[in-house]
Order: C-alpha cells, then structure tokens, then sequence
C-alpha cells in the first residue's frame, strides 16, 4: 500500500512517520447503518492524522461506516500533505493506483483533503480527473454536503480558509489507535511564516481552541480508558485563549480579555490536573516562544512528559535569518541551556534542514557542531525542497545540488545516529516508567511503549497489558529503541 521506493531522506526518517500511508479503521462501528463505507488513507504530520479523525467523526454522524477496504468503500478520503514535494509525489502516486479501483465501482467517489488540496485548489481536479471532492482544512464540516454534490456528479470543492475554526465542537473518532495515547488538537494554522514553508497557505491563520472544549475532550479520553494525551499545533508555545477569532499578542488584549486569557503553560496545568495517571505530551515547541513559565509548569507536574520537540532547522545565524526563524544560533544555545538548567533529564529532539537556497560549507558546519552542543535524543532530517508561492521560493534560488543536498543530509543522519545511541547508552542500567501502547511489532512476544523522555522502550511481554504502566530496568539499547525487562 506504501509506495516502495521512498526517496533517501523519507527512507531515513524517523519510525513515527514510516505510519504515512497506513490505514485506519474507526475502533467502533456507527450506530445507523447508511450502508455507506468510507476508508481514509492519512499522510504527513500529527496534525494530518488528527484532522482525520475529525473526518471520521463527521462522516459517521451521517450514518458511514469505517471499513479498511478501499475496494468496496463508497468513499475513498485521502488526507494529504504538502510540505515537500515527495509528499505530494506519493499522494499523486497513491491516486493513480486508485484508479482502477474507480473503474471497477463507477459509483465510488475519491475525495483529497488536507494541505494538498489546499494548495492545488480546483487545479487538482484537473489535474487529476478521477478526483470527485475536494476539500481544504478547515472546510470538514462541510463534506457531507460535499458529498451530496458529487454524488449528482458534479465536482464539489471547498478549500475556504477560516478566521475561527477550530472543530472544538467535534468528538474525534479514534482511528486505529491504541486505545491508550490519542492527540488533540490545541490551535490551529500558523503565522510564523518561515521563508521555506507552506503551511501558513495550507492552514490559514493562527487560532487557538477553546481550554474548556480541550479538558473537557481529554476527561472524555481519561474515562474511555486512555493513559497520554499530545497537545497539538503548529506551534503550541503561542497558544493563546482570549474568546476566540484569529491570533492576538497578549498585549493587545484588553485588561478583561487578559485577566480570562489562557496562555499554553496555563492550558497544560489544566490538562495535567484531569488526572495523575494521565501523561501530558505536546508538539510542536517554537525556540522563539517557548517560556520559562512552560518549562516550570512541567516541572512542576509528574505527569507532563519531560520531552521538548524544540525544531532548530539550521546551525548557522545567516541561514536562520534567511528561513526567518527569529532567532539566532545564541538565542536556540540559550534556550537549550534554560531547558537543561530548569528540566536536566528532558529529551530533546529537532528538526533539521539541509541545503537551504546559499547554504555553504561552513553553514553546513554550523548545523553539525549545533548537533554536538546539544545532542539531541531524536531529530527528523530532510533536504530543502521549494514549495511554490513561498517566500523562499519569490526571494531566493534553490541552488544547492541534489547530490550536495543529499551528501549532507547524509552527514547529519550519520551524526545524529551516534548521538541518538551515546544517549541512549547513557539509560543503560536505569530503571525507567513506561507506559504500555502495544505489542511489538517485530515479535508478539514483546511490549512496547515510551519512557518520559520519549523513547521506546521493548520489554518481554509476561503478563502485561497495553494501558499500565511498568518500571523498565534497560539493559541493552540501539539508537531508535531502549531494551530492558519490567522489575517491580
Ligand atoms: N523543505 C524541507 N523541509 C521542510 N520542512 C518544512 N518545510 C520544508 C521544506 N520546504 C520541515 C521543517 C519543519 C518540518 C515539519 O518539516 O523542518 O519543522
Ligand atoms: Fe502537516 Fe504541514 Fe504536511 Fe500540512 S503541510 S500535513 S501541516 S506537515
């Protein structure tokens, strides 16, 4: 079902992506039987999957069914991604499979949702004819009757971006999960605007979710039996709850909007407090507003996981100031250090771009002694890749060569291989909580699940169960996974 030959940098990439593609079935049927299927193939990021579920929840409100089939299915929903190019490479790819499927129930309709359609637009239609529906982030709520057009055999498309959407009114259908960790949706779309990146196109304008809708999805989740929760967003740290409508900086808000504000560290206090069995996560943190009040209010609570997702995307100050990032090489140094003085046992993970439009050999430099100062437990590594319409993409040319481009990334993933075990030997002997996900997918005998910081950890299976927590003694490591056996 996963295209085959995927290019060097997705190949590298971390095991939580290698779930692109995959197929997720609705853990419980709907009530109503339509008669109707769906089947929803999601790629890209946590948010993507997410969105998802928000799908789900809305499609089975109008009586469809889930089913793993996309040979029978009515509907056929792939949720797509459009930050690098080979991301929509392999959607283009998927949809050309698909085809036959087309051919053979002449009465199924093939919908594309998420950044790609965003992106494309209309033009997706024409570019590719066997798609009926279109649909953009934040027009969901609308696919039903999305669906009713194309089913007289219009083409139906709806990719309006909104000031104000953020789907806290929809109880997500859990889409072949675990059953123990699920994601929530925090904020939505992004006003950073990085130079390389296309998000702010795809999702629109920043806002954040009502705090209420959130503890309230969580406690819902506490009482179906789930033990973790990750907060989501473009960027967690500028959330910010003021009553709702697009972003506004905390000094703009007038004194009543600011005394009933909710900031990130408030919200996540708010979550931890649902209960003390229920583990706190949350992606992804931006260097320029993370702040010392989040990180204490970490510390402070047992059960928010001391992991940071903290992306640097380049080493070197000129390449920052280019991706306009905000910050500086001293300022990411800074914050690392904050991070480690306030949580010393935090994980730390990254992202990192290689072969942004001038990057030299000495920035090149830059990012590889970054690497060495920090020593991150994780990073997701990618090559540039120009997106259309972005400011990159008007100001600057793309003029690294491929091979460069990939000499390097081969570096960075060399050395992030090394760190990721010198880490990882350093649990060696430690006795770590882990909370149970599932059976190891490489011998049912085996459990896994992740430590605080993050990092799975696989234990023979006994009589464990998914969903409890286990004290794991490491014995033995590699660079992706910690190795070890439950002690009481
Ligand atoms: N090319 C390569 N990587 C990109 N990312 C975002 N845009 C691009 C691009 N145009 C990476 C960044 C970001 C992660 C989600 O994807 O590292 O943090
Ligand atoms: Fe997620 Fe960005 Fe891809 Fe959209 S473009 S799915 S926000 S990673």
């Amino acid at each position: 079902m996963r295209p085959s030959a995927l290019p060097i940098e997705e190949a590298l990439h971390h095991i939580d992506e290698a779930k692109q593609g995959e197929v997720y079935m609705a853990e419980n049927p709907v009530p109503e039987d339509s008669g109707k299927r769906f089947y929803m193939e999601s790629y890209g990021c946590q948010m993507n999957f997410s969105d998802s579920e928000i799908v789900a929840s809305i499609l089975k409100d109008h009586g469809y069914h889930a089913t793993d089939d996309h040979q029978t299915a009515d509907l056929i929903f792939i949720n797509t991604c459009a930050i690098r190019d080979n991301a929509e490479q392999r959607v283009r790819n998927r949809l050309q499979n698909l085809q036959a499927v087309k051919k053979s129930k002449p009465g199924a309709l093939i919908g594309v949702l998420g950044c790609m359609a965003e992106r494309l637009k209309s033009k997706f239609l024409e570019e590719e004819k066997m798609v009926d529906i279109v649909v953009g982030p934040d027009a969901y709520k609308t696919i039903p009757a999305l669906i009713n057009e194309a089913e007289t055999g219009q083409k139906a498309v709806n990719v309006m971006l909104s000031l104000e959407e953020t789907y806290a009114d929809i109880n997500p259908v859990r889409l072949g999960g675990n059953g123990v960790t699920a994601f929530i949706s925090i904020m939505r779309g992004c006003d950073n605007m990085c130079s390389f990146c296309v998000v702010p196109y795809t999702r629109g304008r920043e806002r954040s979710r009502d705090p209420e809708s959130i503890v309230a999805e969580a406690r819902d989740l506490v009482d179906k039996g789930y033990k973790e929760v990750t907060l989501l967003g473009q960027n967690v740290d500028s959330y910010l709850w003021f009553g709702g409508g697009p972003k506004k900086a905390f000094k703009n808000l007038t004194v009543a909007e600011q005394e009933s504000s909710v900031n990130f560290a408030q919200l996540l206090a708010m979550v931890a407090d649902i209960s003390p069995e229920l583990r706190v996560r949350f992606s992804t943190s931006h260097p320029k507003d993370i702040t010392d009040e989040v990180l204490h209010t970490m510390k402070a609570f047992d059960n928010i996981c001391n992991y940071i997702h903290l992306p640097v995307q380049s080493g070197s100050s000129r390449i920052l100031e280019k991706m306009n990032r905000t910050y500086d090489r001293s300022w990411y140094k800074m914050k690392i250090d904050t991070i480690r003085q306030i949580i010393p046992d935090c994980g730390i993970s990254t992202d990192i771009i290689t072969g942004f439009c001038s990057e030299t050999p000495a920035d090149h430099k830059e990012t590889l002694t970054m690497m060495e100062y920090v020593k991150y437990d994780m990073a997701y590594m990618f090559v540039y890749s120009e997106r259309p319409g972005t400011p990159a993409a008007k100001k600057y040319t793309d003029d690294i060569p491929e091979t460069v481009k990939k000499e390097r990334l081969m570096e960075i993933v060399r050395l992030q291989n090394q760190h990721a075990e010198e880490r990882n030997r350093q649990d060696i002997g430690k006795v770590q909580k882990v909370l149970i996900e599932r059976v190891s997918s490489k011998s049912d005998q085996d459990l896994c699940g992740r430590n605080d910081q993050n990092k799975m950890v696989v234990f023979p299976r006994e009589q464990y169960q998914p969903g409890s927590y286990v004290n794991v003694l490491v014995e033995s490591c590699t660079s992706a996974t910690l190795i070890g056996k439950v002690v009481i």
